[in-house]
């Protein structure tokens, strides 16, 4: 009777430890499983909003930072001639001299350089300061000023000259 009772204690401590060690390993999935749910569903929920994010973006923004300073601006004179001086200078447009006319730059460039680009800078009768674009900068509109004469024929590289006579003959 002692005996089977000792066998019954033994039978029932093996089958509470199998089951013990069940629950451990079914616990242990879980929280495995659970791991693994948690380390995706973020990623994917937050996936999920960039795309929703990306849907209502707004079509369009308005900016209300300060236009950058024109002196960060690269250009070349034939650039800022291309993009503002062409306007006017192309054709003549309001009497201006026409890019390519030497006949009307020549008594001009007469006065030098230096006032040509004042002149650009601040604007002279019909001719806007500096062609309209307050962006420019004075640098902008002396490669432009040369960038326009030098179209026309008219060579700067020398210091401004004084008179119309001493402006050296380029080659047309
Ligand atoms: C809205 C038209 C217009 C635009 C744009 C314009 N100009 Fe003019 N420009 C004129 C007119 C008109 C004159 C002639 C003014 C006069 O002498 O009566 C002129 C004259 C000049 C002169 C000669 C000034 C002088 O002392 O004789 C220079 C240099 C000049 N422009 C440079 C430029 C440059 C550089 C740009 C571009 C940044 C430019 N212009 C853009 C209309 C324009």
């Amino acid at each position: 009777m002692s005996s089977q009772v000792d066998k019954s204690v033994v039978t029932t401590s093996v089958t509470l430890l199998s089951a013990l060690v069940l629950l451990a390993t079914v616990l242990f999935l879980v929280a495995a499983l659970i791991g693994v749910v948690n380390s995706v569903a973020p990623d994917d929920g937050s996936r999920k909003q960039t795309a929703v994010l990306d849907r209502i973006q707004p079509v369009a923004r308005v900016s209300t930072a300060l236009p950058k300073p024109a002196g960060e601006v690269k250009m070349t004179g034939q650039e800022v001639y291309n993009k503002v001086c062409t306007a006017c200078h192309a054709a003549g447009v309001l009497g201006a001299p026409k890019v390519g006319d030497k006949a009307l730059w020549e008594p001009r460039f007469a006065q030098g350089l230096d006032t040509l680009v004042t002149h650009a800078v601040t604007g002279i009768r019909a001719m806007p300061a500096k062609g309209g674009d307050p962006s420019l900068t004075e640098t902008h509109i002396k490669n432009a000023v040369v960038y326009m004469l030098s179209e026309t024929g008219i060579k700067t590289d020398a210091a401004p000259a004084p008179t119309a006579e001493a402006v050296p003959a380029a080659p047309q």
